[in-house]
């Protein structure tokens, strides 16, 4: 069913911009909002009509739970039941790049937007014109990365026009995102946390105000099929076939590499660092960027030199498995 093409504002995040955002989002409307992990793509979270019209404009094969986004732990306590471990964990981080999957309050977001799930995954993001929006819509939001099902999540206000131009109403352009890898989502319905998603907040830091180790999840989380335990689908996948580990480059193939690290075999297409000077927060942010930039006329395949694995180095590994797997 093809989706109807409205007119699309890109608007500054300046008072007047935050403030028209806040009406959008308030009269049941789709503005996309930075964040300081990825661009989300945002709606009223206690809307079922909006909610809908949102997994519409991503084009979403199935209802997927959303994060409801509130500004402060207070907000954060009239969504979802904190057990004391969940608060300790909400105190430490947030505002941040983390994501809490706590019991719901049944009242406080539209089912539709959890998925029928009685869990509610809930965030505080820290960037200040989301701050500001979600103060001025004096409501839970509901907002999924900005991109359409099955591509590489936005970091910046171009890659949201490029992907949702005509099927929403505004995109609200704060410049680029600093962490650029989506929220670390943690399950804390069980007696130990366990994580979802490894993403902007590094598991040593977690496991640091814990005092022990995550548990590992009955079933990670995914955007695409939350239903099939063990599938991993080719989420943030670009258009060519992506090589990890590679040790050769091959005709035709563009390189993304990390520290500096060059191939030997047949000349990159192109090359993007992620980060010369080899670090990882570096290499966070400018990952769905590069990936972008490599998926281009001419290029047959991506291939990606080994990374680290410690700090973000979970996140980035993830997230190029995902663009790496068959689809
Ligand atoms: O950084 C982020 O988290 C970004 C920004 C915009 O805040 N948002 C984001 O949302 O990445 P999304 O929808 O692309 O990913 C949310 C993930 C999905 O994999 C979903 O299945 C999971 O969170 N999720 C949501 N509610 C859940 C729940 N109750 N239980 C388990 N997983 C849940
Ligand atoms: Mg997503």
């Amino acid at each position: 069913m093809a989706t109807p093409i409205i007119a699309t504002r890109l608007v500054p995040a300046d008072e007047e911009g935050i403030a028209e955002t806040a009406r959008v989002l308030r009269s049941g409307g789709l503005a996309a909002i930075p964040t300081e992990t990825v661009y989300g793509l945002a709606c009223d979270a206690t809307d079922p009509h909006a909610v809908a019209k949102l997994y519409a404009a991503k084009g979403r094969p199935s209802f997927n739970p959303l994060i409801a986004h509130v500004p402060d732990v207070e907000a954060a306590l009239r969504v979802g039941q904190f057990s004391p471990t969940a608060s300790a964990l909400a105190r430490a981080f947030w505002p941040g790049p983390l994501t809490l999957v706590v019991p719901a309050i049944e009242d406080a977001t539209s089912p539709l937007a959890r998925a029928g799930l009685s869990s509610v995954a809930i965030r505080v993001p820290a960037h200040p014109v989301a701050q500001a929006v979600l103060r001025a819509a004096d409501r839970p939001i509901a907002a999924p990365s900005a991109n359409r099902s099955g591509h590489v999540s936005p970091t910046t206000a171009g890659h949201v026009m490029a992907d949702l131009l005509g099927a929403i109403d505004l995109v609200l352009d704060a410049g680029p995102a600093a962490v650029g890898v989506e929220s670390t989502i943690l399950d804390c319905t069980g007696d130990i946390p366990a994580m979802l998603r490894p993403g902007g907040l590094a598991r040593e830091e977690i496991e640091a105000v814990l005092g022990h180790a995550l548990a590992v999840p009955e079933r990670v989380t995914d955007d695409e099929a939350p239903q099939a335990p063990g599938m991993l689908a080719s989420h943030y996948a670009p258009s060519v076939p992506v090589r990890l580990m590679a040790e050769q480059l091959r005709a035709g193939e563009a390189l993304l590499t990390f520290g500096g690290q060059a191939l030997h075999g047949a000349p990159p297409v192109r090359t993007r660092d992620l980060s010369p000077e080899g670090d990882l927060v570096e290499a966070a942010a400018n990952l769905y960027a590069y990936l972008r930039e490599l998926d281009a006329p001419g290029v047959s395949g991506i291939a990606v030199v080994g990374l680290p694995a410690h700090g973000l180095g979970e996140a980035i590994a993830d997230r190029l498995r995902r663009a790496a797997a068959p689809r």
